[in-house]
């Protein structure tokens, strides 16, 4: 029993001591201190296959920043540190194990915050990302982003860039240096991702917190979190210990599906997003009017609703050419048309489930090949 006892308290020091916070024990005060012990290494990642390094799947990981290569000034600070700091050698040094499901390189495309990308940081990444993915030498690529705008580049993707293979996005909460830390995992789960065949063809996808999403329906939801993401229609499916466990798939348009393709487009056109609230006034958008734009995403309320004061100065600015889309400031549902506003009456277009972010993009690049409201209309329908 003794023994017992002593093996039950042995492994609670070892547990405190591991953790670093080891108080006294009976025997530590009455003897000796407790003997240091060398901690078991962590049990090597199983491999997600047996096949020789040389013969597994070659991932590119192509880094831009954000808090996936952050750091903070000690573990705890979670919320409190630097973004894009880590270089990409860094970040995948750090992470061996990856050797386990593919052969791995990376390339540092930016260093930057994600809520500072520009069109120009969409198109030269999508430029990029669409090179790496004609090479035959390439079975798959993951980008490294910061989470703020993640969903936009991952949905600018998937809409511009024609493959069928693996394009995976992936960021974290926490910087690497902070407590349970959730970047190496979301990093390690992306690469197992982008190296699976039975990822193709799904569009381009987020792997954060076990989760396997379509860049196309995820969203940013909570802003401390490591359950960060959501999508109102469910993740595709997940990924344990590098396996993918799918329970659906994408059938929105996207990738080599789509009519858009990063190799035809130049520069994105200005569409801005104007938001509504109580009281607002006009002022925002006759700004933007006056600025050239060639669409205004309205963020409503509600179903898309605008309010009475603002309705006037959309129909202006539609009667100028400029197209206006009604998508919606509450995340979830879709908007629905001709309900809070007679679209067909004033030749509006409706968003649809698209949040007014990802509508931006999606009207920018439609509009690079038409101005048809009713084409960009069946456009919102199809991505
Ligand atoms: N500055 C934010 C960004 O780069 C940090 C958030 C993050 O990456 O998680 O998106």
């Amino acid at each position: 029993m003794r023994f017992k006892l002593n093996t039950l308290i042995g492994a609670s020091a070892l547990a405190l001591l591991v953790s670093g916070c080891a108080a006294p024990t009976a025997q530590s005060t009455a003897s000796a201190p407790a003997p240091a012990v060398a901690v078991a290494a962590a049990p090597a990642v199983a491999p997600a296959s047996v096949q020789p390094a040389a013969t597994l799947p070659h991932v590119v990981v192509l880094a831009t920043g954000g808090t996936i290569a952050g750091a903070g000034a000690s573990a705890a600070n979670s919320a409190t540190y630097a973004a894009a700091k880590v270089p990409v050698d860094k970040l995948l040094a750090g992470l061996p194990e990856l050797g386990s499901v593919a052969r791995v390189s990376g390339e540092q495309v930016f260093q930057i915050a994600s809520e500072s990308f520009t069109n120009d940081n969409l198109l030269t990444l999508a430029r990029r990302v669409s090179e790496l993915a004609k090479q035959p030498g390439v079975d798959g690529i993951v980008v490294t982003h910061g989470t703020d705008t993640l969903e936009e580049t991952g949905f600018f993707l998937n809409l511009v860039v024609h493959t069928n293979k693996p394009i995976v996005m992936v960021g974290s909460m926490r910087p690497g240096t902070a407590l349970s830390a959730d970047g190496a995992l979301n990093l390690f789960d992306a690469v197992s991702v982008a190296a699976s065949k039975d990822a193709m063809s799904k569009g381009v996808l987020v792997t954060m917190n076990d989760e396997i999403q379509t860049a196309r329906d995820v969203s940013k939801l909570v802003n401390i979190k490591t359950e960060a993401f959501k999508s109102q229609w469910g993740p595709l499916g997940m990924v344990v210990e590098g396996k993918n466990y799918w329970f659906r798939a994408p059938v929105k348009r996207h990738t080599a599906w789509s009519e858009f393709n990063i190799d035809n487009i130049s520069t994105l056109p200005p569409v801005e997003i104007v938001y509504s609230y109580g009281n607002v006034p006009p002022t925002a958008i006759q700004a933007l009017g006056q600025s050239g734009v060639k669409a205004i995403v309205h963020a409503g309320t509600g179903n898309g609703s605008v309010p009475n004061r603002i309705v006037p100065e959309l129909q202006k600015l539609r009667a100028q050419g400029v197209q206006i889309i009604r998508s919606s400031r509450v995340p979830a549902g879709f908007v629905l048309r001709n309900a809070e506003q007679p679209d067909d009456k004033y030749d509006w277009v409706v968003a649809h489930d698209l949040n007014p972010q990802k509508a931006r993009l999606l009207a920018a690049v439609a509009l690079a090949t038409t101005n048809d409201s009713r084409e960009l209309q069946r456009i919102f329908w199809d991505y």
